[in-house]
């Protein structure tokens, strides 16, 4: 099987970069990381894609600042490294249209709930978690998505629920979720990389084993 090219976009600590990075080693998925771009210089993902000894670019406000800039330099990068699937894994920018449509069902993102709940504009980080325990649901958790024009409403690939203890803090609710992360994550790059998922409508059919589910 060909190995796909990967471009992993983070800007922060980049746990599920490093969880990615772990199953392509150990769990043979036929993908490489070509590239790591961040959002920010300060990234400590960035560190630690350079201690692997993959490439990483920075494509920030402050060297970008008009969105157009940023989507031109995202858009020569990926060209530049042959890129065939984008992993956004805890990535904080927008992705602009132009991207999109260049790579449509080519861009997966990571969620840390259950989409269409806590989702969209403004909920990113903790703040995801902190309106989960303020609304009082009982159930959270992760999904993995296809990336649209949209704010996390692309069709959704894989999800997987995590139990809101009653004592729960946003602290230790995003701990639990980020754990199914680290498993969701790796997991839809897999089934992206050996061309199992196909996608009709706003459903992503999953072909496991020559078995549709
Ligand atoms: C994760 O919860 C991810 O879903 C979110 O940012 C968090 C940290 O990700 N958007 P990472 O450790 O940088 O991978």
């Amino acid at each position: 099987m060909q190995v796909k090219r990967l471009a992993v976009f983070v800007s922060g600590t980049g746990s599920n970069f490093l969880a990615v990075c772990d199953a392509i080693e150990k769990e043979n998925i036929p993908a490489k990381i070509a590239l790591v771009i961040s959002s920010s210089a300060k990234a400590l993902a960035l560190n630690r894609a350079a201690q692997k000894g993959i490439s990483t670019a920075v494509v920030d406000r402050a060297t970008y600042p008009e969105q157009e800039q940023r989507q031109d330099a995202i858009l020569s990068l990926l060209k530049d490294y042959n890129i065939d699937y984008c992993i956004l894994a805890g990535y904080l920018a927008i992705v602009g249209p132009r991207i999109i449509q260049e790579y449509r069902n080519r861009i997966i993102n990571i969620h840390p709930s259950l989409i269409p709940s806590f989702c969209g504009q403004g909920y990113y980080g903790k703040r995801v978690h902190q309106a989960v325990l303020d609304y009082g649901a009982k159930i959270s958790g992760a999904t993995v998505h296809f990336v649209d024009e949209g704010t996390d409403t692309g069709p959704i690939i894989l999800q997987k629920s995590v139990k809101v203890q009653q004592d729960d803090t946003a602290e230790t609710l995003a701990a639990r979720v980020l754990k199914v992360e680290h498993e969701l994550l790796p997991k839809a790059v897999d089934l992206l990389c050996r061309g199992k998922l196909q996608v009709v409508g706003r459903r992503v059919i999953i072909n496991q084993e020559g078995v549709l589910s």
